[in-house]
Formats: C-alpha cells, sequence, structure tokens
C-alpha cells in the first residue's frame, strides 16, 4: 500500500534479530523496533493517552504554541520529513503552519505499516497538505524521500515523541550525523526529547496502573508467536521497568518467571531461559536540555533555538544544517 524502500523490516530480518538476540550471545535483547507491529503500534497511541505518560502531551503543546516559529526559523520548508511519525497526531500543528504559507508535500517515514495508515488518513486531508507515506527506517527513508527536489526547495526533519531516546548517547551522535550528512545547507531538524525527570515519575510513566505499557512490552513475544511459529505462553512473563540513574535510562524487559524452554518453529530451535531472566526490549534516555544541544552540534548541526516544557520536563531543539 505505501511504498517501501527498507529491506530490513521483512519477517526474514525479525527472525535474524531474534535468532540472534534470544540464543546468540549472554544477555538477551531484542531491537525496540519490532515492538512496532498492528498491536504494538495501537497500544502505544493508547500509553499516550495514560494520565502517568505525560511525555506526548509536553510535545504536543510545545508544537501547538511553536509551529508558526518553527516553521519560520527552518526557512519555510517545502517538504516535511517525519522519522518514525506513528500516527503523526501532533505533528498537526506543523503542517498546517507550513501550509499556511504555500503548498508542502509531508512524507511520514516509519516501519510501522500501520501507524502510517492512521498517519496518513489523519494528516493527508489538511489543507494544502500531499502526503506521501514510507514504509522504511528512517536513513533509508530520508535518501529516498529527498529525491528530485528542486535546487531551492528547503525540508523540515522531524524526530519527535523522544524517539531519539531508544539509542544510547553515542548511536544518538552517529545518528544525527548520519541524517545531517543527506542534507543540505539550510535544511533544519526538529528533534523533541525527553528530559531526566525524578525516579518514580518515570517508573510510573513505563509501568501504569492500567497495565497497557506491559501489554506493548509483552506483545513481542505475541509478535514471535504470530509471525516466527513461536510457542511463548505470555502468562510465563513479566514486564518490568528499570531505572538505571548512572546512564540516565529507563529500560523496559521481559522477565521469564520460571525456568523455561520455548520452542520457535521459524528458527527450528528452542529459546532457554532461567528463572528470573530477562529480554532487554528497550531502553529510554532522558536528557539535560545542554546535552541535546551538545549532541548536536558536536556533529555539525547549528542550534537555532530550543523550547522547554517545564512541568512535564520536555524540550523541542531545533537544528540547522
Ligand atoms: C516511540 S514511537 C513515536 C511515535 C511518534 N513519533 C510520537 O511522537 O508519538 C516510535 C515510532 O518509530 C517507529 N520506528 C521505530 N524504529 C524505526 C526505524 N528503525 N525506522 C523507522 N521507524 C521506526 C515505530 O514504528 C513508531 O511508530
Amino acid at each position: 500500500m505505501f511504498a517501501a524502500v527498507s529491506e530490513t523490516i521483512g519477517t526474514s530480518a525479525f527472525a535474524r534479530d531474534v535468532s540472534e538476540g534470544l540464543m546468540d550471545g549472554t544477555r538477551k535483547t531484542l531491537p525496540s523496533s519490532w515492538l512496532y507491529d498492528e498491536v504494538g503500534s495501537a497500544l502505544f497511541e493508547v500509553i499516550t493517552l495514560l494520565p502517568e505518560y505525560g511525555l506526548t502531551r509536553a510535545d504536543a503543546a510545545l508544537l501547538r504554541d511553536a509551529a508558526p516559529e518553527i516553521v519560520r526559523l527552518a526557512g519555510e520548508p517545502e517538504r516535511v520529513i517525519e522519522l518514525g511519525s506513528g500516527s503523526g497526531t501532533k505533528t498537526r500543528y506543523i503542517l498546517e503552519a507550513a501550509a499556511a504559507e504555500q503548498d508542502i508535500t509531508y512524507l511520514p517515514i516509519d516501519i510501522s505499516g500501520a501507524a502510517l495508515s492512521a498517519c496518513s488518513s489523519l494528516l493527508g486531508k489538511l489543507p494544502g497538505v500531499s502526503a506521501q507515506p514510507l514504509e522504511a527506517t528512517y536513513l533509508d527513508g530520508i535518501e529516498y524521500s529527498l529525491r528530485g527536489r528542486e535546487a531551492d526547495e528547503r525540508a523540515l526533519i522531524l524526530f519527535l515523541g523522544s524517539t531519539i531516546g531508544n539509542f544510547t548517547p553515542r548511536e544518538a551522535e552517529d545518528f544525527l550525523d548520519a541524517v545531517r550528512e543527506k542534507l543540505r545547507p539550510g535544511d533544519s531538524l526538529l528533534l523533541g526529547a525527553d528530559l531526566v525527570k525524578p525516579r518514580e515519575q518515570l517508573l510510573r510513566a513505563y509501568d501504569d496502573a492500567l497495565g497497557v505499557t506491559a501489554a506493548f512490552n509483552l506483545n513481542l513475544l505475541g509478535r514471535i508467536n504470530r509471525e516466527l511459529g513461536g510457542e511463548f505462553v505470555l502468562s510465563r512473563f513479566a514486564h518490568e521497568a528499570r531505572f538505571d540513574e548512572r546512564h540516565s535510562r529507563i529500560e523496559m524487559h521481559i522477565r521469564s518467571l520460571t525456568r523455561q524452554r520455548v520452542w520457535i518453529g521459524a528458527l527450528d530451535r528452542a529459546v532457554e531461559f532461567e528463572d528470573g531472566e530477562t529480554i532487554w526490549t528497550e531502553s529510554s534516555h532522558k536528557f539535560r536540555p545542554k546535552e541535546i544541544a551538545a549532541i548536536g552540534e558536536r556533529v555539525g548541526w547549528e542550534m537555532k533555538r530550543q523550547w522547554l516544557d517545564p512541568d512535564w520536563g520536555f524540550s523541542e531543539t531545533l537544528f540547522s544544517a
């Protein structure tokens, strides 16, 4: 249904990551990108509405208030490219401000087809906005979405929702470097990042009372069952959120509640778990405002402006390439 430009998002890539992550290393781990299938993307949308998870509301409020200034400082871009758009609900503020000046093209990039469907049906209807969704990984998607642009066309890249925090700080720096290398001088990047906050507030946000984040995390085992013929019994595992203060990150793990062996048909192998052993499924790094500016500037971005939400603790930083 969408232009699909990456080879690394299909079942065989999933099988390879599951095999490497659960069977080959000493510590079990899976890349967080695999959390977002149709069920995972729907559960993530619910998480953004939970009272404990103020991140998306803070992100949206900053975008709503600052959108006209962001668009002006970004040089009134004709192309708005969003990395990991999800449903794109809060992106409408930026698109409305940009399309108030001229017709624009919006290119949401996501590995989740379900998220892209929601996004393009919502945002493709905005006046002056032509939506061209891309089912792709971030860098492949940027490459594809910049093809054929005119010499005087400006691009604004959006990376919202603190998805940058899923990288380690070192990976984040390398990633921002790789993004900048694909752009031209005068193009811009708007980076949303969650800020350091008290431990209890963070643990509540990633282990909510309704159990939606737990379902989001455990769905990864459900996905292995559905797509790779896995035989995980979900009630034999539990969601766990941890805060690692030294590395300033929340970690999501799936803990095995017993010693067990689980067959995965597509791999023709079983995976062994000790009682209490975990699969590390996601990290969410929390930043200090100056740290975000420094990460960008170390790899050649110039910071234009930063907006802060003091209530929840969230930041938007606009960089110029
Ligand atoms: C934390 S959600 C954020 C969604 C939205 N930007 C927001 O702020 O609410 C991360 C999104 O990035 C997508 N994603 C994760 N890894 C990706 C990758 N390597 N390439 C493209 N999209 C990815 C997921 O499918 C998901 O929709």
